[in-house]
């Protein structure tokens, strides 16, 4: 929502050439320690106005009195069709993220030919588990947004004022297509689909290039196009008159669906999402009660939402009348405890109703903890992974069908990863939040293959600190979740959940575990005992060694015990070809559209998508080729020009960081 910018970094590139060796820095992994504190706190001194890099460690919440039954019985069904009330078929792909339009130049690379490898490196974790990633680029800086043929000096986005007029202080912005081609260079090496959105602050005067760039361009990795971001607040944030209504919204939509059918370069006319608001002023039902969805069912891909559960607004604009500022330590609970997503989904259950009945996905298009830059040591908190996974599995058992994470800038503290600030590039990679975790574990938690169905088990006796899903793939019970919210370094108050997996249980189970040491932790996290370390020290991959557990049942009762730590969670792989899917292959394999034509998939070996933090990449030596020709295969002459894009990329990768500052 908020963003004033990430200021911008950028990987040099070398000159495209037949054979591509790509280099690789021998210390860009080894040089980082994980939950490095010195360096956390050396940093976070110099930027302690940069909410992205606060140093801000809260206290856990005391423990409940009474506590959580600390044994319980969690009693399954091998088949779902013994189950009733399961979700939809979701993809491990439900959760993605929505990047502000004005920041997309600083997370996902400064233009077509320099995309930033810890991004790559943190899509590419998701993509192995899931299939796929979807990102929404947007946000309300969507609106405003004007393509431009070019900008002087090969610039492809211009950010050059405020828009005074938006509380938000989101900056309005001027793109090339450029922009466009570097999603689509994105999706040749990960396999991504791009939401985008139609500028619609003025339907008298419509901006359609987006929408004509994007189809031709993506292709069918353009997922679908938003019209409107939050319509319910035009009216408050000054964009339409104070009397602007759900009827006029639905007038508007009419416009724009006439000018699409009326331009040739619009060939897909059925993949706008809406009405995405943003359920403060307006409630969907206001939306469907002007016969929205069947007056428009022909042009809707998906129904949409927009979300934030609490807002830091006062404490972002201290002089806009929003009051006191809350305490985050003060509201740390309310983030704590499964009644958090449940609460959030709540007013959209009958929407998600409404969706299914007219054939169409239901997704959260933009959400996170708390609007206007989230709250200093609760949105970057490992009690944010917690919340994030309970939501995230909350909203798939409700029948949303996906759901973005939002990545504003500099000013935020919710980011799931935040590059490093302009002068610190050339020394530090990105931060990965705690947030980016839940992503990473819900796509296991989902898997591969589209077919999981989720179940919240209001286990414990519907305890609000215990709670726990059962998910079901192709049919057959895959895998449980156990989340615990409490925080006790004594230990005591861990728990153990007796799994009973109905007739012809397993032997055993594999078990992995996302823990810190406090739901205050902000660093010191690992899944499966691996991390993106601390601040401004990752390059977008695991690191440290891959644990899971492996718990013996008991064949004759159908049991399998297994141990939550507090704070923590765990995800108990039932079949084994759960467990398999959630440990790819060492080996990336990106199936691209461009090169499947001439080679059917180009292996890279995962140090391909290893940054280095500077330096001297290029005498480190090759460890890996992207080049055909270079394992005697075959002549460049057979690599289709578009691939000369991703070679040329792959160049790039790895070398060199250089710094360069974005006005
Ligand atoms: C690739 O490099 C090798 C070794 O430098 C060279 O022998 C070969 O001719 C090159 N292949 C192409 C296609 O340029
Ligand atoms: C991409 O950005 C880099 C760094 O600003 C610049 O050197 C390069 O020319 C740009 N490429 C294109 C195609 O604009
Ligand atoms: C809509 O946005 C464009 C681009 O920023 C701007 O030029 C135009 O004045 C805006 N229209 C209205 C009605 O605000
Ligand atoms: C459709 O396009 C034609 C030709 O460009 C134009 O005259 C007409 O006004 C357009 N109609 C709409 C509804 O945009
Ligand atoms: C669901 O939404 C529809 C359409 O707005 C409305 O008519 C109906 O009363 C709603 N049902 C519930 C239970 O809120
Ligand atoms: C649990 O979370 C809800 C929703 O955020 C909050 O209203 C409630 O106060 C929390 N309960 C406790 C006991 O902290
Ligand atoms: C989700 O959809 C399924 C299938 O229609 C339905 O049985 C289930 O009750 C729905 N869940 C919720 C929470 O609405
Ligand atoms: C980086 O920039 C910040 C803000 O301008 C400044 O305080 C800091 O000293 C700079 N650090 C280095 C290493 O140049
Ligand atoms: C899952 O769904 C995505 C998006 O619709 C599709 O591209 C992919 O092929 C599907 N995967 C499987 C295993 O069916
Ligand atoms: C990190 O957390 C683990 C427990 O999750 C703890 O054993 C370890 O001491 C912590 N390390 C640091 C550096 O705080
Ligand atoms: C990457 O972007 C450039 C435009 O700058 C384009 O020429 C090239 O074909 C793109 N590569 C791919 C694989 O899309």
């Amino acid at each position: 929502m908020l963003a004033r910018g990430f200021l911008a970094l950028a990987c040099c590139l070398l000159p495209a050439a037949a054979n591509v060796t790509v280099y690789f820095q021998n210390g860009a992994v080894t040089d980082i320690q994980p939950g490095a504190t010195a360096i956390s706190t050396a940093i976070s001194a110099q930027y302690t106005n940069d909410a992205a890099f606060n140093n801000v460690v809260l206290v856990a919440p005391p423990l409940p009195s009474p506590a959580p039954p600390q044994q319980f019985t969690i009693q399954l069904q091998q088949s779902a069709a013994s189950v009733t009330g399961l979700s939809i078929q979701q993809s491990g792909a439900f959760y993605g993220f929505s990047i502000e339009f004005s920041v997309v130049t600083q997370v996902v690379g400064a233009n077509s030919t320099r995309l930033f490898v810890p991004f790559l490196n943190l899509m590419s974790l998701i993509a192995e588990r899931a299939g796929h990633v979807a990102i929404r680029v947007g946000g309300n800086s969507q609106d405003t947004a004007t393509l431009v043929d070019s900008l002087p000096d090969n610039e492809v986005m211009e950010k050059d004022k405020l828009d005074t007029s938006n509380p938000t202080q989101t900056p309005t912005l001027i793109f090339t297509p450029d922009i466009i081609y570097m999603l689509n260079n994105v999706s040749a090496l990960v396999n991504i689909g791009w939401y985008l959105g139609i500028p619609m602050n003025d339907t008298t005067d419509l901006r359609l290039g987006i929408a004509e760039v994007a189809e031709g361009v993506l292709g069918d990795r353009l997922f679908g196009l938003q019209l409107g971001n939050e319509p319910d607040l035009y009216a408050g944030h000054g964009h339409r008159p104070s009397t602007y209504g759900p009827f006029d919204y639905f007038g508007e939509f009419g416009v724009v669906i006439a000018a699409i059918a009326n331009d040739s370069s619009i060939p897909v006319r059925n993949n706008l999402i809406a009405p995405s608001v943003a359920t403060g002023p307006w409630t969907p039902e206001d939306v469907w009660n002007t016969g929205f969805i069947p007056a428009y069912t022909a042009s809707l891909g998906a129904l949409a939402v927009e979300h934030y559960p609490d807002d830091n607004c006062a404490a972002a604009f201290p002089d806009a009348g929003f009051g006191a500022p809350i305490d985050p330590q003060t509201i740390f609970s309310n983030y704590l405890n499964h009644t958090a997503g449940i609460a959030i989904v709540a007013p959209y259950l009958n929407s998600t109703n409404i969706a299914q009945q007219a054939g169409k996905p239901f997704l959260m298009m933009e959400t996170n903890t708390a609007s206007c830059g989230g709250f200093p040591g609760v949105s970057d908190s490992f009690g944010s992974a917690l919340w994030g996974l309970d939501y995230g599995l909350q909203m798939a058992y409700s029948n949303f069908s996906g759901a973005m994470l939002h990545v504003g800038g500099t000013d935020d503290t919710y980011n799931p990863f935040t590059p490093p600030p302009t002068n610190q590039s050339q020394f530090h990679q990105w931060s990965v939040a705690p947030l980016y975790y839940s992503a990473l574990v819900m796509a296991e938690a989902l898997g591969p293959t589209n077919t999981s169905q989720i179940m919240d088990l209001q286990a414990n006796a519907g305890n609000i600190y215990t709670p726990a899903y059962s998910i079901y793939e192709s049919g057959t019970l895959a895998r449980v979740a156990l989340f615990n919210y409490l925080t006790d370094p004594s230990g005591a108050s861990s728990y153990t959940a007796t799994i009973n997996v109905g007739s012809g249980g397993p032997a055993q189970v594999t078990v992995k575990y996302l823990t810190a040491p406090s739901v205050a932790e902000k660093f010191n996290i690992t899944w499966a005992g691996q991390t993106f370390g601390g601040l401004l020290a990752s390059d977008g991959r695991l690191q440290g060694t891959y644990s899971q557990q492996t718990v013996t049942c008991d064949q004759s009762a159908n049991t399998c015990d297994v141990q939550v730590p507090a704070p923590g969670f765990a995800l108990v792989f039932v079949s084994g070809t759960a467990a398999q899917d959630a440990n790819p292959a060492s080996t990336a394999t990106f199936p691209t559209t461009v090169l499947t034509k001439t080679v059917n998939t180009v292996t890279v070996d995962p140090s391909v998508l290893a940054t280095s933090n500077g330096q001297s990449g290029m005498d480190r030596g090759a460890l890996g080729s992207t080049s055909k020709g270079s394992a005697g295969a075959a002549s460049p002459a057979v690599v289709a020009p578009a691939a000369a894009g991703i070679l040329a990329l792959l160049a790039g990768v790895g070398v060199l960081f250089e710094v360069y500052r974005r006005v």
